[in-house]
């Protein structure tokens, strides 16, 4: 047992907030020891890198870059660090994360709060061994949002593996208006512009949110296509509140997260697979638990799959479990690699 694993139980008793802190500080200052190497079966090449296994951190824990190493010595095949916006900015008021312990769930209106771009990068200048995204995105305040984006691809470029402009999160009004055909197109345009002004070349991610409707989703897609960005990241957090939620936290203002995303962020995933074929590569995310949710996403068109809420909620070990679990999975279904699994139930997914 590591230290970690420990403390799990009193850090599960702490006002989320603080436990989330406490975690972070736990993981700087007494790093887990090193995961054992992951199955070859497990690992994934896409956008021109080779993913030793497809189950990444989400953005939101890690916002500042402070424990990227420790998060890959847990096993991680990457991680992506942010929301970073340049100027540091303290987010909503506190409380403002809420656990749905029924519900397998969390809320959260966090808003952004982050220490800023040129924090971040310093950190990153030392950076860990290990695949490293740097997920961007715009000041509550700034006078022009889509400069924010492109300052921040410019500035991570040279120190990330791969970049992601978030337009989804619920928690700073009117961020999602970027998604809306005509402000999606200009913030692809200027974000790509900002990528290809570095070398070497990096692959630039868009996430959205798992409330669009259909014809938003369209536009989306041919966007992208269009466009010729690398990835999607389906998706962030809800602000749907489904009917079957239990916890007293449930109408809770803000993004929710967890098991109840589960659902429909993967029928959405594998609506995205048969749109796009294969051309954007897919990082599936929303609630992702255990190895049977990991494999339902790679099934229906994932192409690697991120967690958080899974990782609050169940502590560090959910990590091998899942690697371990998906290893398993191949090998029971005799396919030759998790990569072989991709897509392969995207047609049920999307009707369901
Ligand atoms: C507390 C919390 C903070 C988050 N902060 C961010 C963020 O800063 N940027 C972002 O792109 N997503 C953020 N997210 C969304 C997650 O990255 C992820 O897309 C979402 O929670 C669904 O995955 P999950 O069900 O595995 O948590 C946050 C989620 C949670 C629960």
């Amino acid at each position: 047992m590591n230290v970690a694993q420990l403390f799990a139980p009193l850090v599960q008793r702490l006002p989320p907030e603080t436990a989330h802190r406490a975690a972070i500080l736990g993981l700087k200052f007494a790093p887990p020891p090193a995961a054992r190497a992951a199955d070859p079966r497990l690992a994934v090449s896409v956008v021109g890198l080779r993913f030793p296994n497809p189950l990444g951190l989400a953005a939101g824990f890690d916002k500042n870059a402070e424990v990227p190493g420790p998060m890959l010595r847990l096993g991680f095949g990457f991680v992506e660090v942010g929301t970073l916006t340049p100027k540091p900015q303290p987010g909503n008021p506190r409380p403002r994360l809420f656990r749905l312990r029924e519900d397998g769930a969390v809320v959260n209106r966090f808003g952004f709060n982050n220490e800023g771009f040129d924090r971040a990068r310093a950190r990153l200048e030392r950076r860990p061994k290990g695949i490293l995204g740097v997920n961007v995105g715009a000041n509550k305040d700034a006078a022009d949002r889509i400069a924010d984006y492109a300052l921040g691809v410019k500035t991570f470029a040279p120190l990330a593996d791969y970049l992601t402009i978030n337009v989804s999160s619920p928690n700073t009004p009117g961020l999602r208006d970027l998604q809306r055909k005509d402000a999606f197109d200009g913030l692809v345009a200027r974000a790509l512009e900002a990528r290809d002004e570095t070398a070497p070349r990096r692959p630039l991610f868009v996430k959205i949110a798992p409330d669009l409707d259909d014809r938003e989703l369209a536009d989306i897609f041919a966007i992208l296509l269009a466009r010729g960005v690398d990835g999607l990241i389906v998706s962030n957090t809800t602000v749907a509140r489904p009917a079957s939620l239990r916890s007293p936290h449930r109408a809770e203002a803000g993004g929710l997260s967890g098991r109840p995303l589960f659902a429909p962020s993967t029928r959405l995933l594998a609506r995205a697979r048969l749109a796009l074929e294969g051309r954007v590569a897919l990082i599936g995310c929303g609630g992702v638990a255990d190895a049977d949710s990991a494999l339902a996403k790679i099934e229906a068109g994932a192409d690697l799959v991120q967690l958080y809420t899974g990782l609050a909620l169940g502590g560090v070990v959910v990590v091998a479990a899942i690697l371990d679990g998906l290893a398993g999975a191949v090998a029971a279904r005799g396919a030759a690699s998790v990569a072989a699994r991709t897509g392969t139930r995207a047609r049920e997914w999307a009707q369901g």
